[in-house]
């Protein structure tokens, strides 16, 4: 196998890219994949959210930064997934990649002998577009951009794809846009409707999997170090995921998961009907 790499992204700090990774890797291991997350987040929430104390790590992310550890001594076996961990030492590292030769090639040189083991590695990007992330972008395949369906979310989508623009100018040609996820979405109101609808004209993007809804239980489940989805929890947004998931996968989605998801077809219509008519 090769894995096929999506780096989630946009600079935007809380918008649940890491929710989003967390939860999509999760239900794609229910389904049988082979799945590697990766914190290039110096706030490591992504490796807090699966029960890991971020300080409590040796080595983490940050020592293959600085040519201290191997990428796979780093991997810690989650019941779920596996996981490169992160920590605020990340921050300093950060600094010294800067200043070295082929810096934005790093994540990708260290995870090349990683993907013959993996159906898929996820790279949890932090709220910026800095060489971190620029890392990210420049080892993946592919791109998922969470979105919080809110007024001037669209200025963020703008100027990350602004930046991956440069990124397929320079260290990585193939590099695709998967598509939007749409986050935190309140279907009760119409403005969330709206400015999703408005994202996927505007950019020519499309929306992966149904949009997630609200719900609390988001911020409850890094209390106990799993995920809503590997949990096996059946309020709509988790639904949203595995259905996802299975999108991402090439698998079907029977309309049983959409229901669950609490996507309906006029919201569907309402949505896409007019982006939809774009070739
Ligand atoms: N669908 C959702 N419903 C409610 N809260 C959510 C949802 N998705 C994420 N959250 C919460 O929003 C906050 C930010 O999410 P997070 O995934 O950490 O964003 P980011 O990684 O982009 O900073 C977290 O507290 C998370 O628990
Ligand atoms: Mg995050």
């Amino acid at each position: 196998m090769t894995a096929r790499v999506y780096a989630v992204a946009n600079q935007k700090g809380g918008v649940g890219k890491t929710t989003s990774t967390l939860n999509i890797a999760a239900g794609m291991a229910e389904l049988g994949a082979a799945v590697l997350v990766v914190d290039l987040d110096p706030q490591g929430c992504l490796t807090f959210s699966l029960g890991y104390d971020p300080d409590e790590l040796e080595p983490s992310l940050n020592d293959t930064v600085v040519g201290r550890a191997a990428l796979p001594d780093t991997i810690l076996q989650h019941g779920e997934v596996d996981v490169v961990p992160s920590n605020i030492d990340l921050a300093g590292a950060e600094v010294t990649l800067l200043s070295r030769t082929g810096r934005e090639y790093l994540l990708r040189g260290e995870l090349a002998d990683l993907l013959d083991s993996y159906d898929v590695v996820f790279i949890d990007c932090a709220p910026s577009l800095g060489v971190l992330t620029i890392n990210g972008l420049t080892a993946a395949d592919e791109v998922l951009i969470p979105v919080q369906c809110e007024t001037l979310s669209h200025r963020g989508v703008s100027q990350l794809l602004d930046t991956i623009g440069d990124v397929k100018r320079l260290t990585n040609r193939t590099l695709n846009v998967r598509g939007l996820v749409a986050t935190m979405f309140d279907a009760r109101t119409r403005h969330s409707r709206e400015v999703l609808r408005d994202l996927i004209a505007r950019y020519d993007l499309p929306l992966v999997g149904p949009p997630v809804r609200k719900s609390i239980r988001f911020a409850e489940s890094p209390t106990v170090g799993a995920t809503l989805v590997g949990a096996g929890t059946n309020v709509p947004g988790a639904s949203a995921y595995r259905a996802i998931a299975r999108e991402l996968l090439d698998l079907p989605v029977d309309e049983e998961l959409t229901a669950a998801a609490g996507w309906t077809d006029e919201q569907r219509d309402e949505v896409l009907g007019v982006a939809e008519l774009t070739p």
